[in-house]
């Protein structure tokens, strides 16, 4: 049997997944990681933490599958996107905590860039919107508020990345300063058509070149881990942003194929080939995983509040104990008796974008109770996604192509079934959860997996992909699209409640 070593560093964890060849997880470690505060909208990880629990679940992924490093044919790293680290490149210790994607201390000097009217040539270089949650403006705060930072990255002597860099700076004992095109597209600073760092941009911003990375392809030689850190010499073969290894690991490789992962947040990716498409309607073009040199591309919506609904459930309004109790609460009521709530607790994200909105419960009778408002919560996962995907439908018909026929789903709220059905009802087409759902590292695993020769081409890994289960939608379109009003509502009464 082959082995591969996924490594998926996330927002709130580390976890180290151990798959064979056909795709099947042998065994799966976690550490929890702590978030730090700052202040109102801070939110910044300790990168050594980061790196101690991340070596800490490989070791012990490897002892519970009763493998050696030398037993693992390559090692995948997928990773939360955005998060800023600054290192020192002699002592290899961090200059600052890395400021999380989540953080938004840079919105005054976004504002300026708005204001200033760059938006349009950084939505066509780079695909995004100017937004504190890309890494460039995260950079910038770093370098003008670190005593000394500017001078030094002058100088030569810091490095910047994503996590994704900042591992492997480690796992290789320094030699390797690396990252690859999905995850330098989320930085605001690179050119996705060139997949080249872009000096206009550095120039705007005032960022040095000497700090950043090398830019790869999703799957190739990403140097090979120190035999110090996990007992023998691993092959790095495959590197990419989470949502784009999750579009990879669901086989996602052609345009139109589109997937949502269901965590903290949504994120809603459909490939778009080798075509970079400018949304008109509120998403982002991203780089998915490239295998080769050839760029290829995604558009992508982000919902901030996903799953979390269901923790404010738990532990904002104590309405169960934990998580899971979720379904069986909304569940014991035949629907949401016209409640709808809008989880816009940090303002709405994709394709809204409304930094100012807030959570709003609208719908209220005598007759409604907890279980209402906990389907409620519920369902607003599936509004948010559904609005998501009628936005991807609009601009893949702008572009001459066809709206996305089937969805296919992921992350740990995949799993309800009362919450898949009623996407799927939405939506009006089917909503396909897979075997493995873990397929955030399982992308990282792939992408490794090409790069060693485990597997060939991405036919022979689309091979792989089962589904578990099909939600076929059941509901009248007359229906789904009234609730959408509904919802549409809702999220305009949440506008109103400005922060
Ligand atoms: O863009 C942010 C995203 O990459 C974070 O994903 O799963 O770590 O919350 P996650």
């Amino acid at each position: 049997m082959t082995y591969l070593l996924a490594l998926d560093q996330g927002t709130s964890s580390s976890r180290s997944i151990v798959f064979d060849e056909h795709g099947r997880i042998v065994a799966l470690s976690q550490q929890e990681l702590p978030q730090i505060f700052p202040q109102p909208g801070w939110v910044e990880h300790d990168p050594r933490v980061i790196w101690h629990t991340q070596l800490a679940t490989a070791a012990q992924a490897l002892a519970q599958a009763g493998l050696r490093a030398g037993d693992i044919r390559a090692l995948g790293i997928t990773n939360q996107r955005e998060t800023t680290v600054l290192w020192n490149r002699a002592t290899g210790q961090p200059v600052h905590h890395a400021i999380v994607w989540q953080d938004r201390r840079a919105e005054p000097l976004c504002a300026q860039l708005r204001e200033q009217g760059h938006g349009p040539l950084i939505q066509q270089k780079t695909g995004l919107l100017i937004d504190a949650y890309f890494s460039a403006t995260k950079l910038r705060w770093l370098l003008d508020n670190v005593p000394g930072a500017r001078e030094a990255a002058e100088r030569g002597e810091l490095a910047f990345g994503t996590v994704d860099s900042w591992l492997i700076w480690q796992l290789t004992g320094g030699r390797r300063h690396v990252t690859d095109v999905s995850n330098a597209s989320r930085t605001m600073l690179l050119n996705v058509h060139t997949n080249q760092w872009d000096d206009e941009l550095l120039e705007l911003l005032c960022i040095p070149r000497a700090l950043l990375p090398e830019v790869l392809p999703s799957s190739g030689d990403f140097g090979t881990t120190d035999a110090s850190v996990l007992g023998a010499p691993i092959a790095i073969g495959g590197v990419a942003g989470d949502q784009q290894a999750a579009l990879f690991g669901q086989a996602c490789f052609g345009a139109g194929m589109a997937k949502n992962t269901y965590g903290t947040g949504c994120f809603m990716l459909m490939h778009t080939g080798d075509q970079f498409q400018t949304s008109h309607n509120g998403l982002l073009t991203t780089s998915a995983a490239q295998t080769g040199s050839a760029p290829q591309y995604a558009l992508e919506g982000s919902v901030f509040v996903g799953g979390a609904v269901v923790q404010w459930l738990r532990d904002g309004l104590r309405a169960i104990e934990h998580s899971g109790q979720v379904q069986q609460l909304a569940e014991s009521v035949p629907d949401s008796g016209g409640v709808m709530l809008v989880p816009a607790f940090t303002g709405l994200g994709a394709p809204y974008w409304k930094p100012d909105a807030r959570g709003t419960i609208t719908g209220l009778t005598r007759g409604s109770t907890l279980a209402h408002i906990a389907r409620a919560a519920l369902e607003s996962i599936a509004y948010q996604s559904a609005a998501l995907l009628t936005a991807m439908g609009r601009d893949a018909v702008a572009a001459g192509g066809h709206p996305v026929s089937e969805l296919r789903v992921d992350g740990g709220a995949c799993v309800n079934d009362l919450l898949m059905q009623f996407q799927a009802d939405l939506l009006g087409i089917p909503v396909v959860r897979p075997a493995c759902i873990e397929t955030t590292a399982l992308g990282a695993a792939y992408l490794a997996g090409l790069a060693s020769g485990v597997y060939r081409s991405t036919s022979e890994i689309a091979q792989l992909w089962q589904a578990q289960r099909r939600f076929e939608p059941t509901m009248a379109r007359g229906q789904a699209q009234a609730l959408m009003q509904r919802w549409e509502h809702a999220v305009a009464q949440a506008a109103l409640e400005r922060a």
